[in-house]
């Protein structure tokens, strides 16, 4: 009798695993935090990303990049690579010495944090849309809008300051456009192709599971191998969403895809017509809908697993009765 809560609790909905293909990731980008304490000390960081998975990291020290996957070059000769290490190795290192020449030009105070985020977005049709964003200290600072520096209003009479002055470097204007424009998008097509096999993995799985204890019912909905992170998962009852929902955090599994964990208390009467929803990019408007107890309800549950044991029961007692006054037989 122990044993009847631990199997109800593994009891699976009917139906409930389902298969998707993936569209992977679409876009690339660098990230650049560059953190300045005071006049003499100050340190770059780098990293590369396809959508929310890091394929890049730069060693400060060395000036050199960190290749996190086998395929993160994607079709660039290694001449390519060569060359833009080297210049992000001289940009970032001027960077540094360019603002520290200006602080006080630009009457910036010690410490703060300089963020940069440049790269390429593949839309629909196969076309690619590049972008390039400064923040000072996390607010908006600059964007490159139309081909041209452009202020953010958070960035105040500063960002209209830097963006002049900016313009006057028509070289590292010509430098950047090639990059976003060109280099980019060639090597966002190159790298979505040499990675397909790791980026496009198949996969996606929902799961549901009950608890019980007296009186009440622990839904649990889980999601797991989905990629990319963003996911909407609600316990629904028709068109209404549950607003006793629980959701917990979306988790790393090893192989880069998320998983989460969605549960609903409910009492034990008011589980049926309840429904775990799933709506993710991958699944292309399909959401995955799991009924809870549509046509195994808990009592067939309960009855499957208790008339089976009772049988093995009364075979149990039968057959040590016998034995036993067939040992006993005088
Ligand atoms: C500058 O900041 C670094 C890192 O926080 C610190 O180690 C160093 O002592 C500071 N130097 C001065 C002159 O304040
Ligand atoms: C972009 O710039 C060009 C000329 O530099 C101009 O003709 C065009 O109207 C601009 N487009 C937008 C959306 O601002
Ligand atoms: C890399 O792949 C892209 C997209 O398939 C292609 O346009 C480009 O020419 C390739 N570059 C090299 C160096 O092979």
């Amino acid at each position: 009798m122990l044993l009847l809560p631990l199997l109800l609790s593994a009891v699976l909905f009917p139906g409930g695993d389902n298969e998707h293909a993936f569209q992977g990731p679409t876009s690339f980008h660098l990230i650049q935090i560059s953190s300045f304490a005071n006049s003499t000390w100050a340190q770059n960081q780098g990293s590369g990303w396809l959508d929310d998975l890091q394929i890049h990291g730069w060693d400060s020290d060395s000036g050199t990049a960190i290749f996190l996957k086998p395929w993160s070059k994607g079709n660039l000769s290694d001449e390519e690579v060569t060359e833009l290490e080297e210049l992000f190795r001289v940009y970032l290192i001027g960077f540094i010495r360019e603002v520290q020449d200006r602080v006080s030009e630009f009457q910036m105070e010690y410490p703060f944090e300089i963020q940069g985020i440049a790269g390429c977005e593949l839309h629909s049709g196969g076309t690619t849309v590049s972008f390039l964003r400064g923040a000072l200290g996390g607010l908006d600072f600059l964007s490159i809008k139309n081909e041209s520096c452009a202020p953010a209003p958070e960035g105040g009479s500063r960002a209209q300051k830097f963006c002049t002055l900016i313009s006057q470097y028509q070289g590292i204007a010509d430098i950047i456009r090639k990059l976003l424009l060109e280099t980019c998008p060639r090597y966002l097509l190159g790298v979505l192709d040499a990675g397909k096999a790791e980026l496009q993995r198949q996969g996606n799985e929902a799961r549901g599971l009950a608890v019980q204890w007296p009186g009440h019912l622990l839904l649990v909905c889980h999601v797991s191998g989905f990629y990319p992170k963003p996911v909407w998962v609600m316990w629904m009852r028709g068109e209404q969403e549950q607003p006793g929902t629980q959701q917990g955090d979306v988790l790393p599994n090893a192989d880069g895809t998320w998983y989460l964990r969605v549960t609903l208390d409910v009492a034990a009467g008011e589980a049926a017509g309840l429904a775990c929803r799933v709506r993710h990019s991958s699944l292309g408007g399909q959401d995955i809908i799991l009924y809870w107890g549509r046509s195994t309800s808990i009592g067939l549950i309960v009855l499957a697993i208790i008339v089976p044991s009772l049988i093995l029961l009364i075979c149990f007692t039968l057959w040590f009765w016998r034995r036993w006054s067939y040992l006993n037989i005088p």
